[in-house]
């Protein structure tokens, strides 16, 4: 993929799809929460969130250098839900889904332990999730720590269907569990192309 699908839609809640340069605003509890594209500025705040959320008990590897590349990255979409609080955005939480020429793989989600169940996380979903129907992929894959027991409660109620657990995949220590949803049958692979060789027939 050349491009970030920047041109994607989206629609959460029943709200039309709109221009996708605007903000999208999910309307809750005399509350706004915007979904826009992650920035330079996000970096900090999204590897503290990995780092609590995610990452736990873990070695931190998503950390602000890293999360700065991959907001960066052309074949990365990184999200950020945020909300007025006082005179600045607070970060409610992101996403991040690297995009191949088939699949996708969501790398990284987490809400705020005080903003989950507000539909947020599931708004960040659609939004990839649209941007990869548009983008032609067939399937999206994630893993998850097999004892988050949330994780595989959200993303079963968002379609994603078990695959395979992989002991041992974080540190050593700890199994993964694959979950993968599907968007489309999978396209024929294309011919590999071969540029001509001077002198052969
Ligand atoms: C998983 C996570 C991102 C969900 O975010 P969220 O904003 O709370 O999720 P939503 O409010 O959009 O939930 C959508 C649906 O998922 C299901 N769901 C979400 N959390 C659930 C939970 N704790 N238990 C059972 N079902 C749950 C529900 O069906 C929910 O719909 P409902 O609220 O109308 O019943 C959030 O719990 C989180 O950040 N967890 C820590 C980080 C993490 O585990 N990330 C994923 C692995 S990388």
């Amino acid at each position: 993929m050349s491009e970030k699908p920047h041109s994607a839609t989206w629609r959460v809640r029943g709200a039309r799809p709109r221009n996708p340069r605007e903000r999208h605003t999910i309307k809750s509890v005399n509350t706004d929460i915007a979904i826009r594209l992650a920035e330079a500025d996000d970096a900090h705040g999204i590897a503290v969130m990995s780092r609590d959320h995610i990452e736990s008990g873990l070695s931190w590897k998503y950390d602000a250098p890293r999360i700065a590349r991959a907001i960066r990255h052309r074949d990365m979409v990184v999200l950020a839900a945020t909300e007025p609080e006082g005179r600045r955005d607070a970060l409610r939480g992101f996403a991040a889904m690297e995009f191949g020429e088939e699949r996708a793989h969501l790398t990284l989600l987490a809400v705020q332990p005080a903003h989950r169940r507000r539909g947020i996380g599931r708004c960040l979903v659609d939004w990839l999730l649209e941007s990869a129907v548009t983008a032609g992929i067939a399937s999206i894959h994630l893993e998850l720590r097999s004892g988050n027991q949330a994780a595989r409660r959200f993303y079963r109620a968002l379609g994603f269907s078990e695959t395979v657990l992989v002991p041992g995949y974080y540190a050593g220590r700890e199994s993964a569990l694959r979950m993968i949803r599907m968007l489309r049958s999978p396209g024929p692979l294309p011919l590999a192309w071969r540029p001509p060789a001077l002198g052969q027939k």
